[in-house]
């Protein structure tokens, strides 16, 4: 039977015992972990949020009736004790356990609460994850997931003051809004008011944060939660949260950058005791797509993409000349002392590999132990591989991945992704190692093939570079933006931009993009509008909160930083959401949902 605690007070939390208690009577409270029957001795290790402490239940000190009650408790039952702080002795002592050089001595105990076996043993990691996600409540009884969930809290603390403290005033906007132009697909709520029509749900706070800089409010920022439909990876949720910012009377990118970093700089120094770079490199975006294959590369390691257009570029190897004569390029990365570690069959696993990323194969020149490896050994000369080899610097053991294709982007980005699968596989990173920097100068627009036009490559408020204005019509290719993202190992941790402010400017861009004065109406409507009366220069910034939780916390799964997250198909295995709804909801809704005979 469960006892009232009437009134009882915790003097001491479970994992802050130390061995300042000794002698001292406490009471602590939380969930049975683990325990021990030895028939005249009960060891139970009592949990909660701080930690586990030993309680022995002794028939030296004990009542019998006491003991006998104990011998009931079962694991993840809720209890109280009340006990004297001993020190542990001999074997007793637990090196590995916080407070394992002491024990609580029982002397009074209360079952405030019973449990059932539980599906999966809370001191077990092993349990698979549909289950921990459908029971999430017992799942966040782990020590890990209550630590970063605690790192969570701390982050934003930090967020709040050092924003706070730079002028900064934390605004809400609306979860209910109009759908807004940011890329993926919305999350909708229809009005029971106004059959027929949507709110959208944010995908981020960018319109609304705009306007409060129309607004005056010169400063805002928000941990916002943002809800996107798009496809789930180990980095997404379909609802996420950003430390949100914006500041007026800025237009220079340097200004919101040193601002993050200094941001940036403070958590990692609190949370991790890590002294990042004050001034993180900055990187082109052009710079980054040829080195790194990637808009957010991972710098803890080297294995760099090398240029052997001029190299080969009266090579014999007929898939080098197609892949030139198409206007397209021969990249290579090297890795290092890697030709012995790379067998034929998973060389022909690395072919597979780069296939999906759109290019036709992967060729490799290695100098191996036992000789010269080379997937195109027959169709060159000696002294073309020659070339190649001083070309990349390659020394004995070395091995070359090379990619030939006719398109610029697609060589870069497979060999990018080699180049990442590679440092995976043969563990180039070391975990404690952070590697910041800001990717700039991205291009404006991007083609949409679908399209067939230019379209906004962050969104169509962003300001282009000031040099690259007069190319906005001409050449919209070449014209680049006023955007970052800050990218730490390889992760994309946030990006933003300068906004552009000036009605002409903006007109161009609608221009480019191909708008009619109908589609602006109807797209940006009120939006545009405000424009009209006096906007401040201004640029901002969001952090993804959990992708920073993740980095912090060494955890390459979103789900481990996110108290509820949903499943990789966007349900909840706890609540079962989403689900179906009464007809009377729906009626009064006026929808009428289409039977799925799928
Ligand atoms: P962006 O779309 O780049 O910019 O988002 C900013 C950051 O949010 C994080 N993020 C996500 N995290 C988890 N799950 C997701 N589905 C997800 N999508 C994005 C990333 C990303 O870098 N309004 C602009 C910012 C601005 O211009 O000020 C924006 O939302 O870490």
């Amino acid at each position: 039977m469960a006892e009232l605690l009437n009134g009882q007070k915790r003097t001491v939390m479970c994992g802050e015992i130390t061995t300042d208690y000794i002698g001292k009577k406490i009471t602590i409270m939380g969930w049975v972990h683990r325990r021990r029957d030895l028939g005249g001795l009960i060891f139970l290790q009592l949990r909660d949020r701080s930690g586990i402490s030993q309680v022995v239940f002794d028939t030296d000190v004990c009542s019998r009736e006491l003991l006998e009650k104990a011998s009931t408790i079962k694991l993840e039952y809720v209890i109280s004790v009340v006990g004297k702080v001993r020190r542990r002795v001999g074997n007793n002592i637990n090196p590995n356990m916080k407070t394992g050089e002491i024990e609580v001595v029982a002397e009074e105990l209360k079952i405030l609460s019973e449990a059932d076996t539980t599906p999966f043993s809370v001191g077990d990691d092993g349990a698979n994850e549909a289950l921990r996600l459908k029971y999430r409540y017992l799942d966040i009884r782990r020590e890990k997931l209550q630590q970063n969930l605690i790192a969570r809290n701390k982050i934003c603390q930090i967020t709040r003051n050092y924003l706070s403290d730079n002028g900064f005033v934390e605004i809400e906007t609306p979860m209910l809004g109009k759908s807004t132009p940011e890329g993926a697909r919305d999350y909708l709520v229809p009005s029971r008011v106004h059959s027929g029509t949507f709110y959208a749900l944010p995908q981020s706070p960018q319109l609304y944060k705009q306007l409060l800089m129309i607004g005056g409010m010169d400063r805002y920022y928000q941990i916002a939660r943002c809800f996107r439909d798009e496809d789930l990876r180990a980095n997404r949720q379909p609802e996420f949260t950003q430390i949100d910012l914006e500041m007026s009377f800025v237009d220079q990118e340097e200004e919101v950058m040193q601002l993050t970093e200094g941001l940036l700089c403070k958590i990692f120094k609190e949370v991790r005791n890590v002294d990042l770079p004050e001034h993180f490199v900055r990187m082109p975006w052009v710079e980054c797509m040829n080195r790194y294959g990637s808009d957010k590369p991972d710098l803890r390691f080297g294995m760099e993409i090398q240029n052997l257009d001029e190299t080969v570029k009266n090579s014999k190897f007929v898939v080098f000349q197609n892949a030139l004569n198409a206007g397209g390029t021969v990249r290579a990365i090297v890795l290092k002392n890697g030709a012995d570690k790379l067998s034929r069959k998973e060389l022909d696993k690395l072919v597979e590999f780069v296939k999906t990323y759109g290019v036709g194969g992967l060729a490799w020149y290695g100098l191996g132990a036992d000789g010269v490896k080379c997937s195109f050994a027959k169709a060159v000369d000696e002294q073309e591989l020659s070339a190649i080899k001083s070309a990349l610097s390659m020394e004995q053991g070395d091995i070359a991945l090379l990619v030939a294709n006719g398109n610029w982007k697609t060589t870069v980005v497979a060999l990018g992704a080699l180049r990442c699968h590679l440092a995976a596989k043969f563990g180039l990173c070391k975990s404690g190692d952070f590697a910041c920097l800001w990717v700039v100068d991205f291009p404006l627009f991007e083609y949409s093939e679908e399209e067939k036009r230019f379209v906004a490559m962050h969104h169509p408020f962003t300001h282009p570079k000031n040099e690259d204005l007069q190319y906005m019509l001409t050449d919209p290719a070449r014209v680049r933006a006023k955007a970052y993202d800050v990218v730490i190992n390889g992760d994309e941790m946030g990006g933003g931009s300068m906004r552009i402010y000036n009605r002409d400017v903006q007109k161009t861009m609608f221009e480019a993009l191909g708008f009619t004065d109908e589609q602006i109406a109807d797209r940006f409507g009120f939006f545009v509008d405000a424009f009209k009366y006096g906007t401040p220069p201004h640029g901002g910034l969001a952090l993804g909160l959990d992708r920073l939780v993740m980095v912090l916390t060494d955890t390459s799964n979103i789900k481990d930083v996110i108290a509820f997250p949903k499943m990789q198909n966007a349900s909840c295995m706890m609540t079962e959401a989403p689900a179906r709804v009464d007809d009377k909801q729906l009626r009064d809704l006026r929808i009428v949902c289409e039977e799925d005979n799928g």
